[in-house]
């Protein structure tokens, strides 16, 4: 996730920047940078770690070491692979104009063409960098503007996410900055101020902030700062007192980057989106894959290869490809497909999945898959990664990095990605424009209902406190949600440690019914579906072996009251959603039973969070 710090004040800015920076390090990142303010503007950016790029400015005979005012960034990449040529900060051609950007910026492409057309040349793959250049084209034609008036001006061409820094050596006694979605605070010293993209930076210089709202700017000067909004009306803003500490603020008062994650959802789920999505008359794009499209619908075969969670998301994936886009699906798991000798060609396409892009089996599937000649389209997180930058073509989820060891954030944007790419597929094929809309609608609402869910955490908790000691739990669901039920034994297990299985509901019947007495909970995904009737049964005859029973269930659904110990009630959403929405009370269940046996959910037992050997 990129982080933003600036300083304006009297010491030297760059130990304060890079001091800065440090303290966003959590949050990830792939490259860093710096602009100081020396008169003229002095950057100095590039890939990989604040440390090496420290290093790299002793090493350097710059003179950016006397200034006293500057903006830094860490970039964790989304448009554009990590390279010093993308790092921000960003500048203008004459090199007079310094910006940092946090944040998409949706309508980049339509920008960059006009930009272009005045004459404008990119150094970079960003979206970011058209701001500097949108700038510099408002400022440069009406040179008596203000900087904070040319950059007022430039937003209002701007659609997308913005938290932004812009320093200039036209007018180089202030810091201009603004936000949209995407986070600044002001910190307020003595005669100095500082700015972040969160409290981290700023709490061991001041504890008193201002934090910027939605469509406000401000302007920064070692005399103050003021305030107004993007359709400049002044605004008064109130002073916060910060009252917690470093690891409090990384964490973002959560006690677990796990936790975190979990409860990031409703954002990162509207990041997948972002950009790619119209719920209203259902547009629907997916500018990775577009060069291929026609390669992809016209596929014998999709075979999907991933690990893990990853396999998870493309289980559901099968579904969905099958539902939507009337494709044949075979989801396979990476380390099996890349050692049997599978049957695969030009006419089909892999679909490899995996949040780091590092995982070596599933590398290893993707190296074999393309040596036979079939397509392989990349679904990952981390931009970049040697699986994105292997890949024929892909597409980002956007779940920004995820820290916490299991999977959470990243396995539902794994699978929103999936979904879209079904309706893009089935366009013009099985699904009609209305039809895909209907769809995206129920997508669009997922967010708003997971933030629901997420009101349930103390519910589950309780839920979780009678559960600590169980040494077996299985998971059952039936259709989109037999997934979900091997998703949430897997959290349960490599979390608490206790020993959990996911089936199909009606596999029960077929042996793992021979294990249930009164030690072993049941969690039943009973989706209020066609196969409801069905479950209510499986759940009765765990009832009558004395199995203790928890349902995730729609809310209104008393049938299921009646016979399950605990029922999480959720709200209902079309089948093909549901997935997005039953495995969030899942993952808070495991979190709370692995934290109230004391495990170390970020970092538990034997696992890396990137499993880069085979
Ligand atoms: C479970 C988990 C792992 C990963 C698996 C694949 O919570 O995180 O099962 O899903 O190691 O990793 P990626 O997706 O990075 O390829």
């Amino acid at each position: 996730m990129c982080g933003i710090v600036g300083y304006i004040g009297s010491r030297p800015a760059v130990p304060i920047l890079l001091g800065g920076l440090k303290r966003l390090e959590y949050r990830g990142y792939d490259s860093a940078g710096i602009a100081v303010g020396n008169g003229s503007v002095g950057v100095f950016k590039q890939k990989g770690s604040v440390g090496a790029l420290e290093v790299a400015l002793q090493a350097s005979s710059s003179m950016l070491g006397d200034a006293t005012m500057g903006i830094g960034h860490t970039r964790w990449a989304t448009h554009g692979d990590p390279s010093d040529r993308n790092s921000h900060p960003h500048t203008s051609m004459d090199g007079s104009i310094a910006l940092i950007h946090n944040g998409i910026i949706e309508n980049y492409s339509a920008l960059r063409t006009e930009l272009r057309s005045q004459g404008f040349e990119f150094a970079s793959d960003t979206d970011s960098e058209v701001l500097v250049h949108l700038i510099d084209s408002i400022w440069s034609s009406c040179p008596e503007l203000s900087m904070e008036e040319a950059v007022r001006k430039a937003l209002h061409h701007v659609d997308g996410a913005y938290g932004i820094c812009v320093i200039s050596g036209r007018d180089p006694q202030r810091i201009v900055v603004a936000r949209k979605g995407s986070p600044l605070v002001i910190g307020l010293g003595d005669g100095e101020f500082f700015i972040a993209s969160d409290a981290a930076p700023i709490v061991e210089h001041t504890k008193k902030v201002v934090y910027l709202s939605d469509g406000e700017m401000a302007v920064v000067t070692r005399d103050g700062y003021h305030v107004k909004t993007v359709g400049n009306e002044a605004r008064e803003k109130s002073v916060t007192e910060l009252d917690f500490d470093l690891e409090e603020i990384e964490k973002g008062g959560f006690e677990h980057f796990m936790l975190k994650e979990i409860f990031e959802q409703p954002v990162t789920m509207q990041e997948v989106m972002r950009g790619r999505v119209r719920h209203e008359d259902g547009f629907v794009r997916l500018g990775g894959i577009e060069d291929y499209l026609d390669r992809i619908r016209d596929a014998r075969r999709i075979v999907i290869c991933a690990c893990g969670t990853s396999w998870h998301a493309g289980l559901i994936g099968e579904y969905l490809l099958e539902e939507f886009a009337r494709i044949p699906v075979e989801v396979d798991y990476a380390s099996e497909f890349r050692y049997r000798n599978p049957i695969l060609d030009e006419h089909d396409v892999v679909i490899v999945i995996s949040q780091s892009g590092e995982t070596a089996d599933t590398l290893a599937a993707l190296r074999l898959a393309k040596e036979k000649g079939a397509l392989v389209v990349g679904i990952c997180n981390v931009v970049g990664s040697t699986i994105a930058r292997e890949t024929h073509c892909g597409m980002y989820t956007h779940a920004g990095p995820e820290i916490g060891v299991a999977s959470t954030k990243a396995f539902t944007a794994q699978v929103i990605v999936l979904y879209l790419l079904s309706l893009v597929l089935s366009k013009d094929r099985s699904l009609s424009r209305h039809d895909i809309s209907l769809y995206l609608r129920e997508l669009g609402e997922v967010p708003e209902k997971v933030s629901r869910i997420l009101e349930l955490n103390d519910q589950i908790l309780e839920i979780a406190r009678e559960y600590v000691d169980s040494r077996n739990c299985l998971y059952l669901g039936r259709g989109y949600n037999f997934p979900v039920a091997l998703e949430g034994a897997l959290k349960l297990k490599e979390i608490s440690y206790i020993h959990a299985e996911g089936y199909p509901a009606a596999e029960m019947k077929h042996g793992p019914i021979a294990l249930i007495d009164e030690d072993m909970p049941v969690v039943f995904i009973a989706q209020q579906d066609a196969t409801h009737g069905k479950i209510l049964s499986n759940v009765e005859e765990v009832r009558s072996r004395k199995g203790r029973v928890i349902a995730v269930a729609n809310e209104g659904d008393e049938e299921i009251a009646r016979l399950a110990d605990h029922v999480i009630y959720i709200p209902s959403a079309a089948a093909p959603v549901t997935p997005l929405l039953n495995v969030i009370p899942l993952q808070m269940l495991s979190y709370h039973i692995a934290t109230l046996r004391g495990c170390n959910v970020d970092r538990p037992r034997n696992l890396a969070k990137s499993v880069t050997v085979e």
